[in-house]
This record gives C-alpha cells, structure tokens and sequence, in this order.
C-alpha cells in the first residue's frame, strides 16, 4: 500500500514537472521581459501628462528583430534589453527566437514590425527570412533621399500591416537616414462580458481638480475578479477579452498620483497584483476609450541600457556586411480602441439589476491598464487614461 501512494505521489509530481516544462521557457521569458515593459512603459509615461499606450509586445518584438541581425557587444545590449539576456545559451542559436516566436503565436498577437533600409545597402536573404519566420518582420529598401516617398513607404506597409488600424506612424523622414525600426500594433478589447450598449450614458470624469469632462461611461454588473493593493493604494480589476488575453485596470485611489503607480510597477508588482485577484460581485462603470499613440523608442531606450544600435560602433553584420550601418530611429505606434464590444465567445449574461445591489466601481479619474496573456503573464499593452475625450 504504501509503496503504492509513493509511486502515485512520485508519478503526480513527475506529471506537474512535465506538465510545466512544456511552459517554462515563454514563461520564462515572460517573467523576464516584464521587467522590460514596465520600465519601458514607466519611461514613455514620466516624459507626458497625457494618455499613453505602449506596445511592449511591439517594442521587444522590435529590438529582438535587430538582435537577430546584431553582433558583439551591440547583440548582447539588445537581448539585455528585453531582458532575455541570460537565456541565450550556448550551441542553441536560435533558443530565444524559437521562445519569441512561441509567445507570439500563443498571445495571439500580430503587430506590425518593419525594419526600413535605406536604398543601397542591401539586407542578407538570411537575415530578411529569419525575422519573417520568427518575429513576423518585414525588411524593405527605401529611398530615404526622397522624404515624402519614403514617408509614403512607411505608412503605407504599416496600414497594410495593420487593417487601416494604425496609421501615419512617421511625420518626417530624414534624409540622412540609414535604417529605421517601426512597431506597431493595435488591441481592440473583445470582451467576454461585453458591456450592453444600452446602459451606456454620459457621465463626469475627473481629469484632474480643475478640469472635468463629460464621457461616455459604460456599465455593466456581474461577476468579476477584483483586487486591492494597499501599498500603492490601487484597485486592480481584470476584464477578461477573447483569446486568453486579459486587461488589468488599475484605479488609484482619490489621494494617490498616478504617476506614483506609474513609477513603481515592475513585472513583480504586475505579478503580484494578479495573484491576489478574487472573484466578486460588481458594478462597473468604465469610460469608452480610443488611444492613438506614437512613441519615440529612440528616445526612451538609452535610458533603458539600449544605445550601441544607435551609434558608430553598432555591429549589424548580420544584417548586411556593409560598414558603417547603424539605425537612425525606432518608431512605435499604437492604437487601442476601449468600447462595449464583446468577442465572438460573448455570454449574453448581462444582467444589470442584481440582488442584493453589489458594490460599485467607477473609473472616473485617471486610470492605468495592462493587457496581458494570462497563461504566460506575458505583457503586451501598457496605457494611462488621463482624458478619456482625447486620443
Ligand atoms: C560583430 O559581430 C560579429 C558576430 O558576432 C563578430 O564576428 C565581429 O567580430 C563583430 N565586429 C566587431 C567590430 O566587433
Ligand atoms: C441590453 O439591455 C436591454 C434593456 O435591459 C435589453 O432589452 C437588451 O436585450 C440588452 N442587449 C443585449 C445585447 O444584451
């Protein structure tokens, strides 16, 4: 008998190791690069006072495209970066790629990642189809000695990209210009539990002390999973969306700056606020929303430890053995589209009017969200809503 439950006990844990190993790497790699989004993201919010919407799926997908093409010193910046650094191990090249790629197709994501070249350098075949397969990247020449056709390259590959979602991503081309980066990507909350358009009425939204503005708050009641920090003083509520991903809005409360949880999320905090997630009867009011954002990567990465790609030492052999290549700009542009849509798994459950009336939650003040694959705690989207009424 005994020896019996030993052997149960010995096959369950063997199973749950087996089970996990399947996960571990993108787990891994989510963990890791987490760290990597909330810094990005708490770098792009401290240089605004307005809304922000950050693709940090985008950005990594982005840098990990030049790493594959990168040598040296500048390689090993790029993975540090992403904070994939020491995952890479040796005799297994393509060990990261493989993970990314990994991630990518689980999370369902499709952002647009185009590495612009200028005319006469010509990227390796190589170099060109490992991005495709693995980051779903796109390489192109363009003519950079003509600003407005090279400005109409861009923006038409990243509308193509993108169904017409993301648009006008560059406003100049400079001339001078060797290669350029552009990410972009777009979330449309498809709601398990959508909201019932119906409901939906014009509220106040409580921009800052003295600037109020009416919106169209939604509303919905039900169950949901909701959560309470007490050290950063932050309701955390999760809306489930389509495709195992998950939104995490985070409503300081009345005395606490935003910018104060903008500062300290790091991929633990994330992680932590996740977990302490319970399930509980609510009401919730929250505005529709529609983010239009560009982000300057070129700006924020220094800061992030990412400089090499941008200067005269920038070893991109990989990509093409002419001297001198470096990469003039990262551009980044995301849309994110907030209303009471659901996905196609849509439970028509809605059911307004609960007894006993449960506890309410209003999004009527400055707010934070996080998009992220809950399998993996894999972060995608990071965004502030300071007015709702602006893009
Ligand atoms: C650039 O990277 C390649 C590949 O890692 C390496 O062989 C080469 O020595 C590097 N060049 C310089 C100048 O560091
Ligand atoms: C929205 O609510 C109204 C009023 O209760 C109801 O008649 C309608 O069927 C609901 N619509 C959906 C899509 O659930």
């Amino acid at each position: 008998m005994k020896m019996g439950f030993f052997t149960l006990l010995i096959e369950a844990s063997l199973l749950s190791v087996s089970v996990l190993g399947q996960t571990t790497d993108v787990e891994e790699l989510a963990i890791k690069n987490a760290d990597f989004a909330t810094r990005l993201y708490s770098k792009i919010a401290s240089s605004s006072d307005d809304n922000v919407a950050v693709s940090t799926l985008g950005a990594t997908l982005a840098l990990a495209t030049l790493a594959a093409g990168a040598g040296g010193a500048t390689q090993s910046e790029l993975l540090q970066g992403i904070g994939v650094d020491s995952m890479v191990k040796d005799g297994e090249q393509e060990r990261i790629q493989n993970i990314l790629q990994q991630l990518r197709e689980d999370a369902a994501q499709i952002p647009a990642t185009g590495l612009f070249i200028k005319q006469d350098v010509k990227a390796d075949d190589s170099f060109s189809n490992q991005v495709k397969q693995y980051y779903n990247a796109d390489v192109q020449n363009v003519n950079y000695a003509n600003g407005q056709q090279a400005k109409g390259s861009i923006n038409d590959y990243v509308r193509g990209r993108t169904g017409e979602k993301v648009r006008d991503v560059v406003e100049n081309v400079d001339p001078q210009s060797m290669a350029i980066l552009i990410s972009a990507a777009f979330f449309t909350g498809q709601w398990l539990q959508p909201f019932n358009a119906t409901f939906t009425q014009e509220d106040r939204f409580y921009v800052n002390k003295y600037n109020i503005v009416q919106v169209p708050m939604m509303l919905r009641s039900g169950k949901y999973y909701l959560a309470y920090d007490p050290t950063f003083k932050v309701g955390i509520l999760k809306l489930p969306c389509e495709n195992g991903i998950a939104m995490l809005v985070l409503l300081p409360d009345e005395d606490v700056d935003y910018t104060y949880v903008d500062e300290s999320m790091t991929g633990e905090v994330f992680r932590g606020w996740v977990a302490k997630l319970k399930k509980t009867k609510l009401e919730i009011q929250l505005p529709r929303f529609s983010l239009k954002q560009s982000n300057s990567l070129s700006v924020s990465l220094p800061s992030l430890g990412v400089k090499e790609i941008f200067g005269n030492t920038a070893n991109l052999t990989g990509i093409s053995s002419s001297e001198g290549l470096k990469l003039s700009e990262v551009e980044q542009k995301v849309a994110v589209d907030v209303d009471e849509s659901g996905g196609s798994l849509a439970e028509a459950s809605g059911n307004l009017f609960m007894n006993p009336l449960p506890p309410r939650l209003t999004f009527n003040r400055p707010f934070i969200f996080v998009v992220y694959h809950e399998v993996t705690k894999c972060i995608l989207y990071i965004g502030r809503v300071v007015d709702p009424t602006k893009n």
